[in-house]
């Protein structure tokens, strides 16, 4: 067994694990966090992202022993004081998901992108989230979606940069 470290969704858990086990396994099984799915356990499907460190990772990739001594950020961890993440509201208004296994995954994928590039273009999302699949293929729905998140994102730090207040 080894011992970990990892500070999950802001709370800090200290655990013995196998060397085997993988990240999603522990998130799920010992930690109770299901919101990440397991599409195929393969690296392909692209249902369990999420954040580790600031990169996202799928976590059906990574060992639980990989993530010790880092912050990791699941779908659990975008609302904030009972408030959906922008790109949960989004993919709400946008109708962006059905059966709604991919979409723990397809957010975290498109936070990153816009952590990084907050004003993409269609095929700019398109790009970013070629590695998670959709089954139910809502994707024109969820590159929408994708898309509004960003322009709310950037009509706030508009009425922010206006009004000279912080964009929250
Ligand atoms: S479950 Fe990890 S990529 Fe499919
Ligand atoms: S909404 Fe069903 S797999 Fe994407």
């Amino acid at each position: 067994m080894n011992h970990i470290s990892m500070c999950v969704n802001g709370t800090a858990y200290d655990d013995e694990v196998e060397p085997r086990l993988l990240l999603v396994h522990y998130l799920r099984e010992r930690l109770g966090l299901t919101g990440t799915s397991i599409g195929c356990d393969t690296g392909h499907c692209g249902a369990c992202t999420l954040d580790l460190d600031g990169v996202s990772v799928k976590s059906c990739s990574v060992l639980a022993v990989q993530a010790d001594g880092c912050a990791v950020t699941t779908v659990e961890g975008l609302a904030r004081d009972g408030a959906w993440h922008p790109l949960q509201r989004s993919f709400h208004e946008q109708h962006a998901l059905q059966c709604g296994y991919c979409t723990p995954g397809m957010l975290m994928a498109a936070r990153d992108l816009l952590r990084h590039h907050p004003d993409p273009e269609p095929d700019e999302v398109r790009h970013a989230l070629k590695g998670n699949l959709c089954r139910c293929t809502g994707y024109q729905n969820i590159v929408r979606a994708v898309l509004a998140a960003a322009a709310g994102q950037k009509a706030a730090e508009e009425r922010a940069a206006r009004t000279g207040q912080a964009c929250t």
